[in-house]
């Protein structure tokens, strides 16, 4: 199978890498030339693990090549795929779907024979609609399909997500595009993944559907966590207590700061705006987005009272930048909203993260960027950890307390034991554990 991927960002890179692995014809298309000449030089502009040596791989194999030419790229092309950004609007909290309307323009004008054209990117219901409509008008005598294949994978984990999908959702209302569906992931079929196959329509709200449901999912612990904390019960052990129930299920029933990152935050307004605006409101994604917002400015007042009411002129060490381990993404992240809150109490802040600085330099203003966890401890008065990267599970404890001004460790991801920070010499405060 030939086929386009048009938009070379996480979802688009991750599924072209691994579409080429599986022995089709893959090329990525992006706008961004810069973006582009990184990949002609065997580099990766973003951080994902395994995924340079896939697209090396693939690249070596001659299946997989890198363009900034749509156009001559779709003429080739059995499947073009649209993995663009779909980010909120600002102001409505919609989302903006110009990139997904101008890829479909593109598109359109260049199709050849008979092409599926797969919607990827997070779109709200209708949108292939409009995406159908869009190349018919634009190229009537276009010979085409529209589907909609929503992407599941998450960041960190985005190549094992993809190869071994709890299922693949294609949407389609013209037959002919289902074997040319089921050839693309046969070799994903073969392993035995379900392959759903819906109305395009229903393919698309089931996107947001399931990101909703995880988000409230992780805010629904989160609460829990709270109403720990205030009665003395350990949210760890009422997250295994339930998630033996396998109608709960165990996943995505860790308490932490609030979700973040480039896809929850913003599928749930849409969610919400989509809702709305067809008068079927859904109230618990509502409170959801709502509890979720305060709760990541609320995790800096835990740092002020460990600091004995006040972080005014003190240093605060966070560690951890990135919505979650595994990415250099700081899209949404918790730590932003906590370090703005600690900097509105008048505290200066020093960070560290394993990958996220340079992103994070850009979006944070009077933050000192240091080089090791310990080096961000330096004279302050509490350490706080917002994001579980694995470098920071192993904290040499008592060395991390010796260079510090104050005592205060606020473990926002709960990955030490209580006990062990006590022993250091620590004030520890964590997250749901009032046993
Ligand atoms: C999420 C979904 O998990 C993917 O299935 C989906 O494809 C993706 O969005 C998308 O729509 O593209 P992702 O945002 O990469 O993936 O990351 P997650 O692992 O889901 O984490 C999201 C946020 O929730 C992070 O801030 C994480 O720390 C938080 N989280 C997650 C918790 O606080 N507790 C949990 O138990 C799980």
């Amino acid at each position: 199978m030939r086929i386009v991927m048009t938009g070379s960002g996480y979802v688009g890179l991750v599924s072209g890498a691994c579409l080429a692995d599986f022995g089709h014809d893959v090329i990525c298309v992006d706008k961004d030339a810069s973006k582009i000449a990184v990949l002609h030089d065997g580099g990766v502009p973003i951080y994902e693990p395994g995924l340079a040596d896939l697209i090396a791989r693939n690249v070596k194999g001659g299946r997989l090549t890198f363009t900034t030419d749509l156009a001559a790229s779709v003429a080739q092309a059995d499947v073009v795929f649209i993995a663009v950004g779909t980010p909120a609007r600002r102001g409505d909290g919609h989302a903006d779907l110009s990139y997904v309307y101008d890829a479909a323009q593109e598109i359109a004008s260049a199709l050849t024979g008979f092409t599926v054209v797969v919607t990827k990117s997070t779109v709200p219901v209708g949108t292939g609609d409009e995406v159908d409509r869009i190349i018919r008008e634009t190229n009537p005598a276009a010979q085409f399909a529209v589907a909609s294949n929503p992407e599941f994978l998450r960041e960190g984990a985005a190549i094992q997500d993809f190869k071994r999908p709890d299922r693949i959702v294609i949407g389609i209302e013209d037959d002919r595009a289902r074997p040319v569906m089921e050839e693309v992931y046969r070799p994903l079929y073969l392993n035995q993944a379900p392959i759903q196959f819906t109305g395009r329509r229903t393919s698309e709200l089931i996107k947001y559907a399931a990101n909703a449901f995880l988000a409230m999912k992780i805010t629904y612990i989160n609460e829990i966590a709270e109403l720990c904390e205030h009665v003395g019960a350990d949210v760890q052990q009422v997250a295994r207590g339930i998630g033996l129930d396998n109608r709960i299920g165990s996943k995505f029933l860790h308490a932490g700061p609030g979700y973040g990152g480039s896809c929850f935050p913003k599928d749930t307004l849409a969610l919400v705006k989509t809702a709305e605006d067809a008068g079927a409101p859904i109230r618990l994604i509502e409170t959801t987005v709502a509890i979720n917002e305060s709760r990541k400015r609320a995790m800096a007042r835990k740092v002020v009272a460990v600091c004995n009411g006040s972080v005014r002129g003190k240093n605060i060490a966070v560690l951890g930048l990135t919505f979650k381990p595994n990415t250099d993404d700081m899209r949404d992240a918790p730590s932003l909203s906590i370090i703005q809150a600690l900097q509105d109490s008048g505290a200066q802040v020093r960070a560290y993260d394993p990958e996220g600085m340079d992103a994070a330099r850009a979006m944070l203003r009077d933050v000192d960027f240091c080089a090791s966890p310990y080096e961000a401890a330096q004279g302050a008065a509490a350490v706080v950890i917002v994001t579980e990267w694995d470098a920071l599970r192993a904290l040499d404890l008592p060395r991390l307390r010796s260079v510090m001004s104050g005592e205060g460790l606020v473990d926002l991801r709960n990955i030490y034991r209580p006990e062990d920070a006590e022993a250091a010499g620590f004030a520890y405060v964590s997250v749901g554990r009032g046993a």
